[in-house]
C-alpha cells in the first residue's frame, strides 16, 4: 500500500502573502486523517491548494497523488484523477440546478443513474435537486448538498472542510452516514476504506467516523500529529495555546 497523498515542504502564497510554510503531510492508502487547528491557521488554504484553486500559488515543494506529481496540474485534471472536496463555504451557483450537475455525472456513467437516485432518497436531498445549487439552503442543508455531490461523483480521495459545522444533532448522524458512505470502498466492509481528510473544529464528526490519525495546524504548518482522540481531548482541555507552548518546548530540547 502506497501513499495516496504526499505533500513535501509546501509553501503557498495568496495575493503575495505566504499562508502555508514548509508543510509536510502524508496520508497512506486506506487511512482517514482529521485536521484540527484554530481559525485562520490555514486548513482551508491547504484543501484549496490540494484541489488546485489557481489563486493558491505553490512557491515551493510538491504535492504527490498516488505517487504522481500533481503540483502543476489544473483543478479539472486533479478532479479527473479522483480528488474531491466538500467546501466549508461553497458558493451559490445561480442558474445551475443540482439536478443538472447530476445529469452531467450520469451522462458519463449511465449505469449509475439508479445509484444516484438511491443516494438522494437515502440522504434526503431530493428536495434540493430542482433548486439552484445551494440557493436558499440552510447552513446544515448546504453541508448535506455538498456531501451528496461528492457521493455522486465518487472521488478516490475526498477532503471535507468542516462537514460538522452548524449541524444539529439529528442531522449530524446523517452527515456521519454520508461521510462513511463516501469513504467506503465496498458496501458491507466498513474497515475497507478510501483515504480521506476531514477538517473539524468540534470533533463531533469523529463520534460517527473513525479517523486513523489527526494533525494540528498552527500558523500554516502541521504542528503536531497523533491519535485523534488524545489530541482532541488535549485541545478541549488546554486549548491550542498549550500546543504552541509544547512545540516551543520541543524546539528547545
Ligand atoms: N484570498 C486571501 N487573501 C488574503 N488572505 C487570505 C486569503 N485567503 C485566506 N487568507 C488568510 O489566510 C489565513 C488562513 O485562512 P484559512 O481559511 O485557510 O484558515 P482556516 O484554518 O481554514 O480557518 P477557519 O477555521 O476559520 O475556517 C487567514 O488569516 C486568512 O485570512
Ligand atoms: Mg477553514
Amino acid at each position: 500500500m502506497g501513499n495516496v497523498l504526499e505533500i513535501r515542504d509546501l509553501c503557498v502564497e495568496v495575493e503575495e502573502k505566504e499562508l502555508l510554510h514548509d508543510l509536510d503531510l502524508t496520508i497512506p492508502d486506506g487511512e482517514v486523517h482529521a485536521l484540527l487547528g484554530p481559525n485562520g491557521s490555514g486548513k482551508t488554504t491547504l484543501v484549496m491548494t490540494i484541489i488546485g484553486y489557481p489563486e493558491y500559488r505553490v512557491t515551493k515543494g510538491q504535492i504527490l497523488f498516488n505517487g504522481e506529481d500533481i503540483t502543476e496540474l489544473d483543478i479539472t485534471e486533479r478532479a479527473r484523477l479522483g480528488i474531491g472536496v466538500s467546501q466549508q463555504r461553497p458558493p451559490t451557483i445561480a442558474g445551475v440546478k443540482l439536478q443538472q450537475i447530476l445529469d452531467y455525472v450520469i451522462a458519463n456513467a449511465p449505469q449509475r443513474a439508479q445509484e444516484v437516485d438511491d443516494l438522494a432518497r437515502a440522504f434526503h436531498t431530493e428536495e434540493f435537486l430542482n433548486r439552484d445549487v445551494n440557493a436558499g439552503l440552510s447552513g446544515g442543508e448546504i453541508k448535506r448538498s455538498e456531501l451528496f455531490q461528492l457521493l455522486a461523483t465518487r472521488p478516490r480521495f475526498a477532503m471535507m472542510d468542516e462537514p460538522d459545522s452548524g449541524i444539529d444533532l439529528e442531522a449530524l448522524a446523517v452527515v456521519g452516514d454520508m461521510v462513511n458512505a463516501l469513504l467506503s470502498k465496498e458496501p458491507g466492509r466498513p474497515a475497507h476504506r478510501r483515504a480521506g481528510l476531514i477538517i473539524t473544529h468540534t470533533g463531533h464528526i469523529l463520534d460517527y467516523v473513525h479517523a486513523d490519525k489527526a494533525h494540528i495546524m498552527l500558523d500554516g504548518r502541521i504542528g503536531c500529529s497523533g491519535n485523534p482522540l488524545i489530541l482532541l481531548d488535549k485541545v478541549r482541555k488546554y486549548g491550542y495555546e498549550e500546543c504552541v507552548r509544547c512545540i516551543l518546548r520541543r524546539r528547545e530540547e
